[in-house]
């Protein structure tokens, strides 16, 4: 039988194409990388992982191929850590390695490189520290951070009082009352809620979060070069950067005015002190590109993870009414109604303090943890993991870890409460995930969140027209978890 021409070349290709493959899969191999799926040049192991149910497909794979495993995107690997032990061991004990951060063309190329999130090195130290500082210092201005939230969980309570009895989706109303306690720590003002220029800010923000977190902002990730001169919705990212910088520029000029070195109202306030301490430094990270950079990354990590921690806590109250009830029943004890919820009321509520640890565990909304890097070469439970590889701490997996919870997928207040009724820790409890890269913010969302829920619960019965059987808890299907379900609440004054 003749082949022909065609013929010929076609089964060459196939032959080089396949010796390529065995050669490629080979080198990997030798390169002792954590087990995965099999993997293809350029296609790397999509055909394995679930683009669409991405936390739940690797921790099936993780069954197949242990704790640590790797995937390949395109021909670049990425290490999967999974389960409690194994992340911490990572994060904690080897943070000397994996405290980086990796995807350094996409900083680079939308963010610039600048504030917190996605920088490296003696720059990410620097604002890190300064940022956490001025968060946890409750002196700024004359009020303290708790202050502003219970200032903040009055207007909400306000705005869920005026619809009255007709339902209503509590998206917008969380998210404009989480933004503010923002606002108020950066600007050192709240805003009205029908405010222009408040809606222009989050409509910018909520604008480059969708766009960031679409199939245009994954190109973005991926291509962050080429993708800038490919026409699409994703270079809106851009045009909103520049007009988000305007209106920060326009507040610095605005606080330069009226400034008190020796009484700073807000993080501006400090970072200006802090620019003019550095004036004759050159090599200073403290200007206004890392200050923009550090702003933009408190309102963008800060907003959507706090008001859908708490749309899901809105969401399961109405699907548990007891437990509802039961945070009441706390509340009136210790608070009563003559008076708002105070942090210090936290500790005499171990009731409420247990749900809230169950809301975030189950809620599990970060499921993927944002990604690390290992900043050189290092060797982790016997596997090879070269520098700048990425590594991702499946906190999904933590959270729902079966031999650190006894019944992960059910939400379930006992797994934060002892046989008497005790708060009970559970090391496990990640949302934040751990180490020195872990959230910023987290004093922060724990009272927004402590506060929030216990003022909405102080002035408020929580209402649904559908039956508790009818509500779904779980985030809607097909959005690699992080989609929250939309739903309608009511509210009856107490
Ligand atoms: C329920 C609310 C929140 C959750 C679940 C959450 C979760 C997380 C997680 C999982 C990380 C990644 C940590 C890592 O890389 O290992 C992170 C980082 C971060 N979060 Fe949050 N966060 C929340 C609220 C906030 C708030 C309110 C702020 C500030 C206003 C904030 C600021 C940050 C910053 C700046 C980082 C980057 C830290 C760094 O790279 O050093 N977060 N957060």
């Amino acid at each position: 039988m003749e082949l022909g021409v065609t013929g010929t070349i076609f089964l060459t290709l196939c032959v080089t194409l396949f010796l390529y493959v065995i050669t490629w899969r080979r080198q990997l191999r030798s390169k002792n990388l954590p087990p995965g799926p099999p993997t293809l040049p350029i296609l790397g192991t999509i055909m394995h992982v679930s683009t669409t149910e991405m936390p739940q497909s690797l921790v099936k794979l993780s069954q197949q191929y242990g704790p640590v495993m790797s995937i390949f995107i395109g021909n670049n690997p990425m290490v999967i850590l999974v389960g409690y032990d194994c992340v911490k061991e990572a994060l904690v004990d080897h943070s000397d390695v994996f405290t980086a951060r990796g995807n350094t063309f996409f900083a680079s190329s939308v963010f610039k490189d600048y504030g917190i999130v996605l920088s490296n090195g003696e720059r990410w130290k620097l604002l890190r520290r300064f940022s956490l500082t001025t968060l946890r210092n409750f002196g700024m201005g004359k009020r303290g951070i708790g202050e502003r939230i219970q200032e903040e969980a009055h207007f909400l309570v306000e705005r869920f009082r005026n619809n009255g009895e007709h339902p209503f989706d509590p998206t917008d109303s969380l998210r404009l009352a989480v933004s503010n306690v923002i606002c108020s720590i950066v600007f050192g003002e709240r805003f009205d809620y029908e405010d222009e220029e408040f809606m222009t800010l989050l409509s910018l923000l909520q604008e480059m979060f969708s766009l960031l977190v679409s199939p245009w902002g994954i190109l973005l990730h991926l291509f962050p070069k080429t993708s800038t001169y490919i026409p699409g919705p994703h270079r809106k990212v851009f045009r909103n950067l520049d007009q988000l910088k305007e209106f920060v520029l326009q507040a610095v000029e605005n606080h330069k005015k009226t400034i008190d070195v020796n009484c700073p109202r807000d993080f501006i306030d400090s970072f200006l002190i802090k620019m003019e301490e550095e004036k004759d430094n050159p090599d200073t990270e403290f200007h206004f590109e890392n200050m923009f950079g550090t702003v933009i990354d408190l309102f963008f990590a800060g907003i959507e993870t706090t008001s859908t921690t708490l749309r899901n806590a809105l969401l399961i109250l109405l699907k548990y009414p007891d437990v509802a009830k039961k945070i009441q029943d706390e509340i009136d004890k210790v608070i009563g109604q003559s008076r708002s919820p105070a942090l210090e009321d936290r500790v005499h509520m171990p009731y409420t303090d247990a749900v809230i640890h169950e809301i975030q565990r189950f809620a599990d909304i970060v499921p993927m943890g944002i990604p690390h890097a290992a900043s050189k070469d290092t060797v982790f439970r016997g596997y090879n993991i070269p520098k700048n590889t990425t590594v991702s701490p499946l906190l999904t997996s933590v959270l729902k870890d079966p031999k650190y919870f006894e019944q992960p997928d059910k939400f379930d207040p006992r797994h934060f409460l002892d046989k008497k009724g005790h708060f009970k820790n559970n090391e496990a409890f990640l949302p934040f995930s751990i180490g020195k890269r872990s959230c910023l913010g987290e004093g922060l969302a724990r009272m927004e969140i402590f506060l929030m829920l216990t003022y909405l619960l102080q002035k408020f019965h929580l209402k649904s027209n559908k039956a508790p059987e009818d509500l779904e808890i779980t985030p809607e299907p097909g959005k690699n978890g992080v989609v929250a379900r939309t739903y309608q609440l009511y509210v009856e004054p107490r």
